[in-house]
């Protein structure tokens, strides 16, 4: 087993029956706590602390380090000329203000029979993207945010907290000639993160929803970083079995489920695999059947025995369990 996996299992390891711990997780090194020996539990700031400042901008990330992240979320798409930012959607025109600045670049795509205006960020160059507002939809005071580079990004993190990137929708950017996973892994190895020396500063997750983006990082492109599958309720009765399961484990280190599929006996069945649990979203403006997102987390981590989760709502993650 590689370094920068056993790193991986030291921080996640407690509930698959692995003993953790002398690897700090980077929040832990800053707050000099020294961590459990059974129950560690892991916070990913989903687009940053998204619930309070604009999804993947500069300023997110920061809040998001500011209350005490684990991991901080980067979901990947490609420039024009090349370049890694991070933005969630293929589109420019729900977090930024590009039909203003470029009203007429838009491309006529039929969603759901309906012919819809897009701003691909594919078709727009590093250069013309740092043109754009990327905080004002969320709310004016913050209209300097940009688009940030997964360069910046890294900047930002490194040594605070761990990354944790998404290649999103990489084979949409195959078609349109570009090679996500090379782009992701260069960038990782040009900034020295991508060894066993770097996990124990700035560890690195790699997260997708297309298996063969994480089977190519493996395979051909030998990757030792850990891998995690994205399993949405489209694809729930694919991976979420107990063959499923078994093959997931032949090319990823751990699962990511929409929270929704999660029951107890599901977590178990990975465990008992090697693989760690890690759901996504928990929200404070969507909590369901709980009273509170922290109830919520709680639930998730310390009943149904999680070992991570997604949240946009950092500050309100339960580091113990909540009665
Ligand atoms: O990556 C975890 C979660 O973010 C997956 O959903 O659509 O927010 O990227 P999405
Ligand atoms: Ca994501």
């Amino acid at each position: 087993m590689t370094h920068a996996r056993r790193n991986f299992l030291k921080l996640f390891g407690s509930s698959i029956g692995i003993v953790t711990a002398e690897i700090l997780s980077p929040a832990q090194q800053r707050a000099r706590v020294k961590p459990a020996t059974t129950t560690r539990k892991i916070l990913v700031a989903h687009r940053g602390a998204s619930s309070y400042a604009p999804e993947h901008t500069l300023e997110a990330y920061s809040l998001a380090l500011k209350q005490n992240a684990d991991y901080v979320e980067q979901d990947l798409q490609i420039t024009r000329d090349g370049v890694l930012v991070c933005l969630h959607d293929l589109t420019l025109e729900r977090t930024t203000n590009i039909k203003e600045v470029f009203p007429t670049r838009f491309k006529e795509e039929l969603v759901d029979g309906k012919t819809v205006r897009q701003w691909n960020v594919s078709d727009f160059t590093l250069k013309e993207i740092k043109q754009l507002d990327a905080g004002s939809w969320f709310d004016v005071k913050f209209k300097a945010a940009r688009v940030p580079t997964f360069q910046e990004a890294i900047n930002l993190v490194r040594g605070k907290a761990g990354l944790y990137p998404e290649t999103k929708a990489p084979e949409v950017y195959g078609e349109r000639g570009f090679d996500m996973e090379r782009l992701l892994l260069d960038a990782l190895r040009k900034n020295r993160l991508d060894n066993s020396r770097a996990a124990r500063h700035t560890p690195v997750i790699i997260q997708s929803f297309s298996p063969d983006s994480l089977r190519k990082l493996s395979g051909t492109l030998k990757t030792k970083l850990p891998l995690v599958l994205l399993v949405g309720e489209e694809n729930r009765t694919r991976w979420l079995t107990a063959d499923g399961l078994a093959e997931a484990k032949q090319f990823a280190n751990g699962i990511a489920p929409a929270k929704a599929l999660l029951d107890k006996n599901l977590v178990e069945q990975a465990h008992a695999l090697g693989l760690t649990v890690t759901p996504y979203t928990f929200r404070s403006r969507n909590t369901g059947r709980f009273q509170t997102v922290n109830q919520e987390m709680s639930y998730y981590l310390y009943d149904l025995g999680v070992d991570a989760l997604f949240t946009d709502n950092p500050d309100l993650f339960p580091r113990v369990a909540i009665k």
